[in-house]
């Protein structure tokens, strides 16, 4: 221990002696930067630096966005993809207009531009920060080779109801593995070197709390008091700031009565204050313009005057800002300094970027689109967000003896739905969909037999069904493709039932009742209450919608080339009465004990009772249909031997954690092990569990390997009482498992 505060000690003092030496390269840069700012708004007139403050949207030629951008009245642009225009209105503002200041080109690069990836939550299965970094870098690569220098990327909203449409951009229900996936992802965009030419300014969003809208209606309110909000909503946020994001992104939603376009709390207090948060924070589409229509502003003039006085930076064309600022400025609504500060914010990043130097791209880039190598990381990716649910008798992987399979369903030939939502710049000609993948790579040894069963995922007419049961009929066994269109989930596509669309279910049961076995593989865009499709079925594969290379990915997965290894990054609800339902939530003063007493077993006329006295639905229960960091394998692990350092520790410890992980089956395979750590009591009650640590383990067939896992205490601070972060002594729980419920436990005290 002595060894490891003296290493502590050490990495602190030469934290010092950085902060305190000013002649870093880093800092000698920055000051350098500042100085070419201070100069820029010397000479700025108002209109310019307002100018610089909205962003505008335009994707064709446009005689009216040069002129804008002649008299320097955008600092950016939104939607433009086509790099010899972008070209040409760089040139408009470096050559023509009068300061020379290049503009930002943004574009919504969410999950791949080209090359589409698995969609985030899918890429936030594989708990593979490495991989999702690989992503997001060949997403940047792709983008920034036709001029897009920004992307309003890693959403990191916290998402717990799979009712929102928009959990598909999540990274789960969970703030540790959206804290190391989202800050992986920036990485992947912005490399270390923001003005390699190959890198992007990542946009964190949507700062904050969005995740949370009541219902899962997209832009409801939300009610997430600050404890809470501290708590779960804004570690990966301050992750984000941690990991160098360039740019923040305001959320549509009012939180506690205050859109979050117009909240001084956590922009300027929190973002800038607190993080020290110094790239630029722009608006989500229109929403200081909507915050009118919350009724938080009398109209477009207050709601500018708001969002800037709040720390909004740019504008997301609303044009209020634009229209606005001068009045207000006149007015002594708005103060000069506040307009200047928002452009120094936004000339830093530019200058960061290598805007000022390097402003165009080089059109004659070939090959980089779609390049080999981003489809294989597209294909990993694919492969590793898969997740085995359900494995009965280990039908999977496909053995030697299946001759003819009967590939079934609306997603087996889907290039547009399998690629997910939110993909603009995504052509479904380079898809690879599982039909076509199983026919190129297993036409020739087996017999593949098609026949679609329904057309699409919301289809209800069952006049295909019967056809599939005819294939299902002659085959050793049915694949069955379902899940949902990309255009069920994503921005603005909420639901409020979370059952197979369509004739889905009636399809699987039909192809179910014919005694071949059944593989249902789902792609969707969020959970789906699928529990009776699952037990009419031998096997279920999910993925979230998988993008160009699903499937590929998926034939490998199916025949035993790959082992699928994925885990559940949010919470499998058996019905969409019981979200939220998420791992972490806390423990009551009546938790549930085992032993429900359901719907059936009360009496008629039963007299009134408190029934077991505990926190459940009568129907459901309490148990998810699968939990959080669920996933199964072709091989089985067992977990033993666990072993802390030390069972008494300070808050300036670190607890090494080990534990022996053996493959006990016979597939060479990754192991996801996870480590979960429950804060027994506290001055304010904690959850019952919440994940701290997780690591990919590959295991040979046979083979065993000791785990470490290394955890500072001061990991355990959270917000108490009296809203300090702290780690307060007392008793903790500690389970190291394969998922959220199962696992080996331990126990610790953390003392004064
Ligand atoms: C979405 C953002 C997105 C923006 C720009 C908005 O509707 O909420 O996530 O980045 O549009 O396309």
């Amino acid at each position: 221990m002595k060894d490891k505060i003296f290493v502590a000690l050490l990495l602190l003092s030469l934290l010092l002696q950085g902060c305190a030496n000013n002649t870093t390269p880093a800092s000698t840069a920055g000051n350098e930067i500042e100085r070419k700012i201070d100069s820029l708004l010397k000479q700025m007139t108002l209109e310019e630096k307002i100018g610089q403050m909205n962003q505008v949207s335009f994707s064709g030629e446009n005689a009216e966005a040069r002129e804008l951008v002649y008299k320097g009245r955008a600092g950016s642009i939104i939607n433009i993809t086509n790099p010899e225009l972008i070209n040409s209105l760089q040139q408009v503002a470096m050559e023509e207009s009068r300061l020379k200041i290049p503009l930002i080109i943004g574009r919504d690069v969410i999950h791949g531009f080209k090359t589409i990836f698995p969609v985030p939550l899918g890429q936030a299965a594989s708990f593979d920060p490495q991989l999702v970094e690989d992503g997001a870098r060949v997403a940047a690569i792709e983008a920034a080779s036709t001029g897009i220098n920004w992307t309003f990327a890693p959403m990191i909203d916290i998402a717990r109801d799979p009712r929102w449409g928009r959990i598909t951009e999540s990274l789960g229900e969970d703030p540790y593995l959206t804290s190391v996936l989202g800050a992986a992802m920036i990485k992947g965009f912005q490399t270390d070197n923001l003005s390699d030419s190959t890198a992007i300014a990542a946009c964190p969003k949507h700062f904050a709390g969005y995740g949370a809208a009541e219902a899962g209606k997209d832009y409801n309110s939300t009610f997430i008091p600050e404890r809470l909000l501290r708590n779960v909503y804004l570690p990966s946020f301050e992750t984000a700031v941690k990991a160098g994001a360039a740019t923040f992104m305001t959320s549509f939603n009012d939180n506690d009565g205050i859109p979050s376009s117009g909240n001084k709390f956590i922009l300027k207090q929190v973002l800038r204050k607190e993080w020290g948060f110094d790239g630029f924070v722009v608006s989500d589409w229109t929403s200081i313009a909507e915050m009118v229509s919350h009724g938080f502003c009398k109209d477009g003039k207050e709601a500018a005057e708001k969002a800037v006085n709040a720390g909004v930076d740019m504008d997301m064309v609303s044009e209020l800002y634009q229209k606005r600022l001068q009045e207000l400025l006149q007015e002594g609504k708005v103060k000069q300094a506040v307009i200047d500060e928002a452009v120094r914010n936004i000339l830093r990043v530019k200058f960061r970027l290598g805007l000022f130097a390097k402003p165009y791209v080089n059109t004659g880039a070939e090959g980089v689109l779609y390049a080999e190598a981003h489809l294989l990381k597209a294909k990993e990716a694919a492969i590793k967000s898969a997740i085995l649910l359900k494995n009965e008798a280990n039908v999977l992987p496909l053995g030697e003896h299946i001759k003819t399979i009967a590939v079934t369903g609306p997603m087996a030939d889907a290039p547009h739905d399998q690629l997910g939502t939110w993909v603009f710049d995504g052509d479904k000609n380079h898809t690879i969909t599982p039909l076509k993948a199983l026919q190129q790579q297993y036409g020739d040894k087996i017999r593949i037999l098609y026949a679609q069963g329904t057309a699409y995922s919301r289809d209800i007419k069952t006049n295909g069904i019967p056809a599939a049961v005819s294939i299902a009929r002659s085959a050793d066994v049915v694949l069955a493709f379902v899940g949902e269109e990309s255009i069920l989930s994503g921005e603005a596509h909420s639901l409020s039932g979370l059952n197979l669309q369509g004739a889905q279910s009636e399809l699987i049961e039909a192809v179910a009742k014919t005694g071949t076995p059944v593989v249902t593989i789902v792609m969707a865009g969020r959970p789906l209450t699928i529990e009776r499709d699952a037990a009419l079925s031998k096997a279920v594969v999910f993925n979230f919608h998988p993008g160009t290379m699903g499937g590929p990915a998926i034939a490998d997965l199916l025949f035993g080339k790959a082992v699928p290894g994925g885990k559940l990054p949010v919470t499998f609800p058996k019905t969409a009465g019981q979200i939220p339902l998420y791992y972490a939530h806390n423990n009551t003063g009546r938790p549930w004990q085992g032993g429900e007493i359901l719907l059936n077993d009360i009496p008629q006329e039963a007299g009134q009772t408190s029934l077991g006295n505990t926190s459940f639905h009568l129907d459901t229960g309490v148990e998810p249909l699968y939990p959080f960091g669920y996933g199964l394998s072709y091989t089985t692990f067992e977990y033993s031997n666990l072993r802390l350092s030390g069972t008494q520790m300070t808050a300036s410890d670190v607890l090494t954690v080990s534990v022996d992980i053996a493959n006990t089956g016979s597939y060479d395979a990754t192991e996801i092990a996870q480590l979960y750590v429950q804060d027994c009591f506290a001055s304010v009650t904690r959850p019952v569990k919440e994940l701290k640590r997780f690591d990919r383990i590959p295991l040979k067939a046979g083979e065993k390997k000791n785990v470490t896992f290394t955890l500072p205490i001061a990991e355990l601070a959270f917000y108490n009482i009296e809203m300090k972060k702290v780690v307060e002594p007392g008793d903790f729980n500690l389970w190291v498992g394969p998922d959220s419920r199962d696992g080996l436990t331990s126990s610790f005290t953390v003392v004064n």
